[in-house]
């Protein structure tokens, strides 16, 4: 089959789907010029995720990891949704309540691109938390220690994000995990597969029955049980899949 054959396939796929869960990864942000973690370029490739993303990290130096993610911030504040992400809000907008959005990314894209449907499993770096009460504000802006305590209870205030080691939100995680159970249609995109829990949600829609769309730059481990694998830039291969 030729990639015209392939492309037609898959967006039949799409539009015939009765559930889609998609679920996406840094990937699907790299082109509106986020970092990735782990492709050419990635963060883990030019920093120690265990110096900067773990609460032991945080508890020894909160300034440093304040400081990092305050960078990331104003890094990821000036990115724009790329095509790929206004495919997926393009697809929620046709499916409605048919259509479940999980991210492993922070950097609240999706959001901005229209969509509302999202399931944030690794939290949002634009919210900030306290490190031991239920506080919570959005879009506080690091400038000083003093405007990182926390003022219900003078702990730290946190970025609201899922540090390694860290559990996830197990609620928020069943519904991820009962919407991939659920769907007809599970899209993999822009995902290196490799971190656990989020990794096996692909493995749930599987064996659940699912048909499986990937879209990322290299191969993982799902490639090869996806109904369909593209190898390709989202930015370009979501748009010509929705339709
Ligand atoms: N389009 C599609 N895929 C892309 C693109 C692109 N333009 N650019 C890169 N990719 C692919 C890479 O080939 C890679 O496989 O995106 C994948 C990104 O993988 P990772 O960097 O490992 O990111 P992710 O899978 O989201 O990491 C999961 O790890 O560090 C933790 O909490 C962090 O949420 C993150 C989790």
């Amino acid at each position: 089959m030729n990639e015209t054959e392939r492309y037609a396939e898959a967006r039949t796929a799409v539009a015939e789907a009765r559930s889609v869960v998609a679920f996406t990864g840094a990937g699907i942000s790299a082109e509106s010029g986020v970092p990735t973690y782990r492709s050419a370029g990635g963060l883990w490739r030019n920093y120690q995720a265990e110096d900067l993303a773990t609460v032991g990290a945080f508890q020894r130096d909160p300034e440093t990891v304040w400081g990092w993610y305050s960078e990331r911030r104003s890094m990821m504040g000036s990115c724009e949704p790329n095509a790929g992400h206004l495919a997926l809000a393009a697809l929620e907008e046709r499916l409605g309540d048919e259509f479940v959005l999980v991210t492993q990314n922070i950097d609240a894209l999706h959001h901005r691109a229209g969509s509302r449907r999202v399931m944030e499993i690794h939290g949002n770096a634009f919210r900030t938390v306290c490190s031991v009460c239920d506080y919570e504000v959005e879009g506080l802006q690091y400038d000083t220690p003093k405007s990182t305590i926390c003022p219900s209870c003078g702990a730290w205030l946190r970025p609201d994000v899922v540090w390694f080691g860290e559990p996830l939100d197990q609620a928020l995680l069943n519904r991820a995990f009962a919407a991939a159970a659920a769907c007809d249609l599970f899209l993999s995109i822009g995902s290196s597969l490799l971190v656990q829990p989020a990794a096996s949600l692909p493995e749930v829609a599987l064996s659940s029955g699912a048909r499986i769309i990937e879209v990322n730059m290299e191969p993982t481990w799902l490639t090869p049980e996806a109904s369909w694998s593209f190898q390709g830039p989202a930015g370009e291969v979501l748009p010509a899949l929705v339709g």
